[in-house]
């Protein structure tokens, strides 16, 4: 960042600190101009408003899966989109890389928690599984066509996985914060609409099966690709290299991996993108960061030349026709 620029962010940020008391509620469209960015020195809590600026999981991850199969495409007709991944959510890590999780058990939709306490452990703060129906599903009626097609979940109904995204996730973030909305205040669900709405934003940008195949790197059960292929091609789409996922069994305990000291996982799965992020999280100003910026890992697959299966989709788990769409329980 050139001194300029830090000298802007500083005089930004005393101007925030003195003309917008730093609490609920506030409405977003009165948010100052130029906006602070998360995780920089005027996006601190003290300093700034939580609405307008990402104060509580300023590192932003735009997450991905790629699965061959649903469970449930002959149950309730639910597959995979053609030449697409999936969106699976949009996390609030804090600054650190470290994160929380289900912030506001008021706003608990998900029907199994997992954890099953806030921390994870048998003294955290107990996460009580939602038992109610899914009404909130008739609010995101206009978006529900896009979710349905490309929100898929792995053996479990999308609407389960679309709660859990919502309430483990989005209630971490401060923006998303049950303050922030208009001022008639919350109206019921509009929070829910809000963070899928963003989670789909945030997606769109992100084309990972189309980057992968502009270089050739298309779904095989033949071939494997290796690792660092895959991550070169994706960081220089994305502008930093993005966390890369496998499943699946390790290369050592592979055929073709036996005796290997890489012990990384072959089936690749996951991709997470990070950003910081310009003022709100739901504007989708976001600024590509490493996924190792705090220390994190960059990958759990395996780095051996051409250990990384990229599978194809199992026959009938792949979209195409209308996907029929049961919010079971809606009134
Ligand atoms: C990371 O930041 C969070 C939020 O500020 C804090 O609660 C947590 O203790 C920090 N973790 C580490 C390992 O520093
Ligand atoms: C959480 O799940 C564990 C393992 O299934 C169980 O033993 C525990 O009782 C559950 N805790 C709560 C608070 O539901
Ligand atoms: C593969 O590597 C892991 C980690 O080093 C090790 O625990 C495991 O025993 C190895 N498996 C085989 C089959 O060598
Ligand atoms: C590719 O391999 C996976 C994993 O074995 C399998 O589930 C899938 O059906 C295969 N796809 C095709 C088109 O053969």
């Amino acid at each position: 960042m050139s001194p300029l620029t830090l000298f802007s962010l500083l005089t930004c940020a005393a101007l925030t600190a003195s003309t917008i008391p730093p609490s609920y509620p506030h409405p977003p469209q009165t948010c100052p101009q130029p906006p602070s960015l998360s995780c920089s020195l005027p996006s601190f809590p003290q300093s700034t408003n939580k609405c307008c600026t990402e104060t509580l999981g300023g590192l932003i991850l735009s997450t991905q899966f790629w699965s061959t199969y649903t469970g449930l495409e002959t149950s309730h007709n639910q597959v995979l989109p053609s030449s697409s991944w999936t969106l699976h959510g949009l996390w609030p890590d804090f600054c650190n890389g470290s994160w929380t999780q289900y912030c506001d058990l008021t706003r608990q939709y998900d029907p199994h928690p997992e954890p099953n306490t806030t921390t994870g452990k048998a003294d955290g703060v107990p996460v009580p599984a939602w038992k109610g129906v899914g009404a909130w599903g008739r609010r995101v009626e206009r978006l529900l066509k896009w979710m349905r097609k490309y929100w898929i979940a792995q053996r479990m109904e999308n609407r389960e996985l679309w709660a859990h995204e919502f309430s483990k996730h989005a209630t971490c973030f401060s923006t998303f914060g049950t303050g922030c909305f208009s001022e008639r205040g919350l109206e019921r669900y509009e929070d829910l609409v809000e963070y899928f709405e963003a989670a789909k934003g945030w997606f769109e940008g992100l084309s990972t099966y189309a980057w992968l195949e502009e270089e050739r790197i298309v779904p095989s059960n033949k071939t494997g690709y290796a690792l660092g292929r895959i991550q070169q091609v994706l960081g220089k789409r994305h502008g930093k290299t993005p966390f890369v996922g496998c499943s699946g069994p390790r290369w050592n305990e592979t055929e073709k991996g036996k005796g290997s000291l890489d012990a990384g996982r072959t089936v690749l799965s996951e991709v997470w993108y990070y950003f910081h992020v310009w003022g709100r999280v739901q504007e989708r100003r976001g600024v590509p960061v490493r996924a190792d910026l705090n220390g994190g890992s960059t990958s759990s697959c395996a780095k051996a030349e051409g250990a990384v299966r990229y599978l194809e989709r199992a026959k009938g788990s792949e979209g195409g026709a209308d996907q029929k769409y049961f919010l079971t329980g809606v009134p």
